[in-house]
């Protein structure tokens, strides 16, 4: 079982949003060249709003930090890929220079680059409804690098708000692994909501199965499980 960190009994979103970012800078602080790798998704905008802020704050220097996109869309609108959205809610406003960002999307053999820049001391996920963790979606195994995949229709619908139709929600992507994942130093996981709840249970309480991909985090080292809720 991953640390709950401790939480007060009036936590909100934002107070865990606030954690995360804190935690970050203070990784950046004491590694001005961290390897980050980065979500999407509803669940981490307070926290990179957080994170922006924070850092201004503590006038964080981010010129040196690798950040790494988990995932993308391979057949989306250049406006609504996950690179977009990084640009927009975290790249852009602390100023990471382009040379510093990197996508599956844009690379050949992420997991070599990855590795060649030291490996990624931290890696910041949301999950699915159905279990998912970047783009690893259920029977993902355990020993698996950046690949491409076909979405379910689970995750299409999750990710529906950011296109007119449905219909217009990408079929296909391209993630890090479970084993990219797994070999990260520390691993951050982000839940909002009695939605996630369920999941989240069946994640971190229930058996280790390929089934539920964040399951496969349970022995990770350094896990650290972020919820407005409590995990019984
Ligand atoms: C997408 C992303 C995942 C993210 C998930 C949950 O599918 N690829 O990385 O965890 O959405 O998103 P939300 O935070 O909106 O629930």
């Amino acid at each position: 079982m991953p640390s709950q960190t401790d939480l007060p009994q009036s936590h909100d979103f934002q107070y865990i949003s606030d954690l995360a970012a804190s935690m970050i800078v203070d990784l950046v602080t004491s590694k001005p060249d961290a390897c980050i790798a980065l979500p999407t998704g509803h669940t981490p905008i307070a926290m990179y709003a957080s994170l922006v802020r924070l850092s201004r704050e503590r006038q964080t220097d981010w010129s040196s930090v690798l950040c790494f996109a988990l995932d993308d869309y391979l057949d989306a609108p250049a406006s609504a890929t996950f690179e977009a959205f990084l640009a927009q809610h975290i790249l852009d406003p602390l100023q990471i220079p382009d040379a510093n960002r990197f996508s599956p999307v844009r690379i050949d053999g992420y997991d070599s680059l990855i590795e060649a820049s030291g490996g990624l001391d931290l890696t910041i996920l949301g999950i699915g409804l159905n279990g998912h963790i970047a783009f690893n979606e259920p029977g993902t195994p355990a020993a698996s690098y950046t690949h491409c995949v076909w979405l379910t229709e689970s995750t299409r619908l999750a990710n529906r708000d950011a296109f007119a139709t449905l219909d217009e929600v990408p079929h296909t992507g391209i993630t890090m692994g479970i084993a990219t994942i797994q070999a990260s130093r520390k691993i951050l996981l982000l839940a909002q909501g009695e939605k996630k709840k369920a999941i989240v249970e069946q994640a971190f309480k229930g058996p280790i199965t390929a089934q539920v991909p964040a399951s496969l985090l349970q022995n990770h080292s350094d896990l650290h499980l972020m919820c407005d809720f409590w995990v019984r």
